[in-house]
């Protein structure tokens, strides 16, 4: 019997994740392995057959992150993520490295570097350094630390797979930068409480 999408859908899933660790475990998180994560997430997602839009719902308002794999024991994320024309995010950092792929739809990340020292608590300066575009056939990959802003651009939900060093649920604390103020403003981590669980 044929299995059905879903189940391919695990499969093709669970053999990226095999991948990827098949690269961490010899090189480590690196600019060299995250960049060889980006070519397999982007060759997964050049799958579309194993993600109809049907089977994720689609946001309310501005953006839904489905997860595709979580796995135990504090390890990677994966996840299908749709954010409506018009969504936007604010240079923030996560973190943790991160590595996106385009399934349908544009999205435009920006890079962006600190430029102060940080040693005055609530300021921070931010100097643009780059910038790509996530759509089909192309992805994006961030290390632990770089500082990103996101926005959709033109009228079509942008969705994606989006891995993460870490789960969605134990995410470290985000920092969040405003150029326009010199601000930044950190977000309460969410390890702690999920680690605690
Ligand atoms: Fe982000």
């Amino acid at each position: 019997m044929a299995s059905s999408i879903a189940d391919q859908r695990v499969r093709a899933c669970a053999t990226l994740l095999t991948q990827v660790h098949a690269i961490t475990d010899k090189e480590g998180i690196t600019p060299s392995a995250l960049h060889a994560i980006k070519l397999k997430l982007v060759t997964l997602a050049a799958k579309t057959h194993l993600f109809p839009p049907g089977d994720f719902t689609m946001p309310v308002a501005q953006g839904r992150s489905h997860p595709l794999l979580v796995e135990d024991n504090d390890g990677h994320g994966l996840y299908l993520t749709i954010n409506l024309p018009g969504k936007e995010a604010a240079p923030h950092d996560h973190g943790i490295w991160c590595v996106n792929a385009g399934i349908s739809g544009r999205e435009r990340h920006v890079f962006y570097r600190r430029t102060d020292d940080g040693a005055t608590p609530g300021s921070a300066t931010v100097m643009r350094v780059g910038e790509v575009v996530v759509e089909p056939g192309r992805g994006m990959a961030m290390a632990d630390h770089d500082i990103h802003s996101t926005a959709v651009i033109g009228k079509e939900p942008s969705i994606g797979l989006a891995l993460y060093g870490y789960a969605l649920a134990r995410f470290p604390a985000v920092a969040w930068f405003h150029p326009e103020f010199s601000a930044v403003r950190v977000c309460s981590s969410r390890r702690h409480a999920a680690m605690a669980a």
